[in-house]
């Protein structure tokens, strides 16, 4: 079923939002005053709201006027998720038949386009949490699925698989979906506040190297301890509930340590 959601709360977190993606905001008032972006997408809910109640004309000019004001052209049909933020903007266009899923970022230059002028669906589909870095454009009507990034400048002609980066004209993948193996690792890393996934293996910092390979041990480990768990089970052995498995104290920890040290 999907959520409910009023105008104020869909507004609210297009701007809320921002502060995930840009660095550089600094408050509300600041986002809605000077980010073309923010300011389009909140035209075109109004626009899309006219266009579905059938005041195509006053639709289409308010979304023209949009464009005079902010650079930014999206046809009053186009259907939009929540969450989406288009950064800078000046140049983005985003043709009649194109949709955008929840938590979408464009950046400026970015063209939604069609490849034919025959009616029907001939832009493409953005699933959730897609990112579509400067000047590239995505033509057709392809689906760019869940997760996926496309580099600037890129020109995407061919569908997008789930988690995927492509880059390049045209775009050729460089980056595929995670493993399973590899999104446990980042969940593992990500719980001892580690982003592993900014992390390459060429990594010329030691430390990080280090953590990195140390977490890559834990994630082994785990696995063998899992495997004996089951083999115990198999075998009609009872494990120990997970709750009385006593928490190690970080202050006798380091007491020990220190005391190991002297
Ligand atoms: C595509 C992108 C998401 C890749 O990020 P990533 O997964 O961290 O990938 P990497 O940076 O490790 O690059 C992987 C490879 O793609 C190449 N590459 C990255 N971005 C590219 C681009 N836009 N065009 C062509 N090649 C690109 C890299 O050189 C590298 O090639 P190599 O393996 O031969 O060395 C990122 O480069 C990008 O373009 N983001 C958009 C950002 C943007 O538009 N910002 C605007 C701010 S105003």
């Amino acid at each position: 079923m999907t959520e409910k959601v009023t105008l104020w709360q869909r507004i609210k977190e297009d701007i809320l939002c921002v502060f995930d993606r840009d660095p550089a905001a600094r408050n509300v008032f600041e986002i809605i005053t000077t980010y073309p972006g923010v300011q389009a997408v909140q035209w075109h809910r109004l626009s899309h709201w006219l266009w579905l109640h059938n005041f195509k004309w006053l639709a289409r000019f308010l979304s023209t006027l949009t464009r005079w004001m902010t650079g930014i052209e999206i046809h009053p049909a186009v259907k939009i998720g929540r969450r989406f933020f288009i950064d800078h903007g000046m140049g983005v266009v985003i043709g009649e038949t194109a949709e955008i899923g929840d938590d979408c970022t464009l950046y400026h230059g970015v063209t939604l386009g069609g490849t034919s002028w025959k009616e029907g669906k001939r832009h493409p589909t953005l699933a959730n949490n897609v990112v579509v870095g400067a000047g590239a454009k995505v033509l057709g009507p392809i689906c760019v699925h869940d997760g996926a990034r496309i580099g600037s400048n890129a020109v995407v002609v061919k569908e997008v698989a789930a988690g995927e980066t492509v880059v390049g004209v045209p775009a050729r993948v460089v980056r595929t979906k995670l493993s399973e193996d590899e999104k446990q690792q980042q969940q593992l890393a990500q719980s001892v506040g580690f982003d592993a996934y900014g992390t390459s293996n060429e990594t010329l910092d030691p430390v990080a190297s280090a953590i990195h390979g140390l977490i890559e041990h834990i994630h082994a480990l785990d696995k063998r301890v899992e495997a004996m768990a089951e083999t115990i089970q198999r075998l009609g052995g009872e494990l120990p509930p997970e709750d009385s498995i006593p928490e190690i104290d970080q202050c006798e920890l380091q007491q020990d340590q220190s005391d190991n040290n002297s």
